[in-house]
């Protein structure tokens, strides 16, 4: 099956990513370099990750010791919803870039479908929200998603991505963007996993020629996929632990699959899912796991920062 997609800019993007989110500051750089030298070669970053100056310290050293180009590696990251409007998408992509010591990112997308009020650049855990007297967050008023868009578009002219996209958008919001965008959205990335199956935006995405990019694809860790009884036994059938049906799984689909971890022996163990193979009936048995159940509950993380 295939390895990589073909990105309209003409890059290929490897369709196994390692994920960043929820690496911890002080376990990120470790965990970016295991991810590389495991064989990873397209790593998923954000600002509000809060953690990509340490991604970065990763990537220097890694090109440094491997003799692998910039080329050769396939780096996302994404604006944050504080700086929605034109021009502060430009400043945040540079931010972005200076923290990750990169001249481009390959790939830049729109983080959430909400535009904030400002509050600051570089975004740290003191800025990523401003909130009310009443503890609840303030919209950034008049700012559309076509205007982030322009300022996405705007990246692009100004040669600081190469290809850009949206992240969390239902359907709704993603054929809107297909009508405002000069540049269309290459990528729409998305929770999906085996609980989570997103039928009816992959097929919305396929209808569109926008590809689609699962994150969370082991259920985040918690309540759900991994845990599950048939992805268990599937697993024992083929030598596989259950992380690795997962990604296989989600592999399968033609999406790319995002997975994060911070522990060198989960990373290995993760990107050899790419060499394990499911039988037709092993697809449908996870087939019919799909249950619409989210695990990244995000009123959650907003609304209860100390949850996040
Ligand atoms: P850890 O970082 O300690 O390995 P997702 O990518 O769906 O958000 O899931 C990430 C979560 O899954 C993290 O909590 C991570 O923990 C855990 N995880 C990652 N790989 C594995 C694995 N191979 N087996 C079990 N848990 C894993």
């Amino acid at each position: 099956s295939a390895t990589h997609v073909l990105l309209p800019s003409g890059k290929r993007m490897p369709l196994h990513g390692f994920g960043t989110w929820k690496a911890e500051r002080g376990e990120t750089k470790r965990a970016v370099l295991a991810a590389l030298n495991a064989g990873y070669r397209h790593i998923d970053c954000a600002a509000v990750y809060f953690n990509e100056k340490e991604v970065g310290q990763a990537l220097k050293e890694w090109f440094a010791t491997s003799g692998v180009s910039r080329s050769e590696l396939f780096v996302t990251s994404k604006v944050w919803n504080t700086c929605h409007a034109t021009d502060d998408v430009v400043s945040a992509c540079k931010q972005s870039l200076s923290d990750l010591g990169v001249e481009y990112v390959d790939l830049y997308l729109v983080h959430h479908p909400y535009a904030w009020k400002f509050h600051g650049l570089p975004i740290s855990e003191n800025n990523w929200v401003l909130r009310d007297d009443k503890g609840d967050i303030t919209w950034a008023d008049g700012v559309t998603l076509q205007d982030t868009w322009r300022g996405l578009e705007k990246c692009v002219h100004l040669r600081l991505v190469r290809d850009i996209g949206v992240s969390n958008y239902p359907a709704v919001a993603l054929m809107d963007a297909l009508q405002y965008a000069r540049i269309k959205p290459a990528v729409n990335q998305c929770e999906a996993h085996c609980y989570y199956q997103r039928k009816e935006l992959r097929d919305v995405c396929a209808r569109f020629g926008v590809h689609l990019s699962m994150y969370s694809v082991l259920g985040s860790g918690k309540r759900g996929p991994l845990q599950d009884a048939v992805v268990a036994r599937i697993g024992r059938e083929i030598g596989a632990t259950p992380a690795q049906v997962l990604i296989a799984w989600g592999l399968h689909t033609g999406c790319s699959v995002l997975a994060k971890s911070a522990n060198a022996g989960r990373i290995a163990q993760n990107f050899g899912a790419q060499r394990v193979a499911l039988s037709a009936a092993q697809l449908r048995e996870l087939d019919a796991l799909d249950r619409g159940l989210m695990t990244c509950n995000m009123v959650e993380y907003w609304a209860f920062p100390s949850h996040a």
